[in-house]
């Protein structure tokens, strides 16, 4: 089976974090946003990942060039030289995603993250004789998102809204779909929205099917939803594989440390933190609900909470970091600094607190 997964857009959200890397490249859970998909995919027997980019596609490329041999999995690019919105890109792949098998085709949001239930997706695409199958979840605020409204016992879908002004339901597009071959004939070339012109048509046909998603789902394309996305991964973790997460005095609930990172005496990590490679934590550090992304060093005594720190960054001694504070790369917080909410950019040496939440370019 193939997949396609999007990851063109700017990940503007996501901001200082896609100024290093594209959005799909930032980590999460200690490893690419990407990676945790493509792996799933690999489980259930996908054997080429098509990635549909039109932004820095070298970078993507020289990346992922390593894990391709590492999980055995061919992947390629299919690149835009204009933005062809979340459907166009599927047309421009369409000799990609065609490989005379008549097998349906996974399609991806780069930016979801999940226990990603392909297997069960595959199995219930097939049960129905539809064209395509859309995953659905149940989020408290919906108008973010593509609504779907279905028959709860069949599944069928009577309607798609994306980013519905009224309410018109709870259930909302997981972006993760199951496709035909035969949506292709559907899709021009051009820029075109799979939820806005692609969706509510094969749905008017009563082709169109969904099923909920089981256990967790959070679409981490903005920090706020990026630091809960965590927290629920770290959650199904424990469940699922427990003896990977932290143990020891100095840890509490869920937290994720990557085995080359090291850890100074004295210090109180959780609940919900991911210390990625080659991270130094310092003596006597305290961390909650926190990333800290690799190669990064928290001196001594620092204490951080509901944060994000970028790649190689560096927060000093007794610093307070918090409230959506988001360290792009490379960025070095001096000692005693305090930061409330500080988005900042790649770079950046900070010396003097940040009082209240805003961009420090
Ligand atoms: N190749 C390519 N080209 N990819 C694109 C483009 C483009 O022009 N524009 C967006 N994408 C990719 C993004 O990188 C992302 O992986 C995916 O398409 C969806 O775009 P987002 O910008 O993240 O959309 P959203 O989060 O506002 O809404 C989408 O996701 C929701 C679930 O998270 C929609 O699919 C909603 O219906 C859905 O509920
Ligand atoms: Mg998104």
């Amino acid at each position: 089976m193939k997949a396609l997964i999007l990851v063109g857009g700017f990940g503007t959200r996501l901001r200082p974090l896609t100024l290093s890397f594209p959005k799909p490249l930032v980590d999460f859970a200690n490893k690419p946003m990407i990676l945790h998909q493509i792996e799933a995919l690999k489980d259930v027997g996908v054997t080429e990942v098509v990635l549909a980019i039109n932004y820095r596609p070298e970078v993507m490329i020289n990346f992922l060039k390593d894990f391709e041999d590492k999980l055995g999995i061919t992947i390629t690019c299919s690149q835009e030289t204009e933005p062809l919105g979340t459907a166009g890109p599927l047309a421009l792949a369409r000799d990609k995603l065609l490989d005379g098998s008549g097998e349906p085709f996974f399609v991806l949001n780069s930016d979801v993250i999940s226990e990603y239930p392909f297997a069960e997706l595959i199995k219930f695409h097939k049960s129905h004789g539809g064209e395509a199958t859309i995953m659905v979840t149940k989020v408290d605020e919906p108008s973010k998102y593509g609504v779907v409204v279905m028959e709860d016992t069949t599944g069928v879908v009577e309607r798609f809204v994306e980013k519905p002004k009224v309410f018109v339901g709870n259930k909302i597009n997981a972006g993760i779909y199951l496709l035909n071959p035969s949506v292709l004939d559907r899709i021009e070339l051009k820029p075109t929205s799979i939820e806005k012109e692609v969706f509510p048509r094969i749905a008017a046909d009563q082709k169109l099917y969904a099923m909920v998603l089981p256990g967790f789902w959070m679409d981490i394309g903005q920090p706020r939803d990026y630091i809960t996305g965590l927290r629920l991964y770290l959650d199904s973790l424990r469940k699922r594989s427990a003896d990977r997460l932290a143990t020891g005095t100095h840890i509490v609930g869920n937290v994720l440390v990557h085995e080359s990172a090291k850890i100074g005496e004295g210090c109180l990590i959780g609940p919900d933190v991911a210390i990625g490679p080659g991270c130094v934590v310092e003596d006597g550090v305290r961390l909650s609900r926190c990333t800290v992304m690799r190669g990064a060093r928290i001196k001594k005594h620092a204490c951080i909470s509901n944060s994000i720190v970028g790649w190689h960054s560096t927060v000093g001694k007794w610093a307070r970091i918090e409230n959506m504070t988001i360290l792009g790369e490379d960025v070095h917080v001096g000692d005693e600094v305090y930061s409330n909410g500080g988005v900042v950019l790649p770079h950046k040496e900070i010396k003097s607190s940040i009082l209240k939440p805003e961009i420090v370019m």
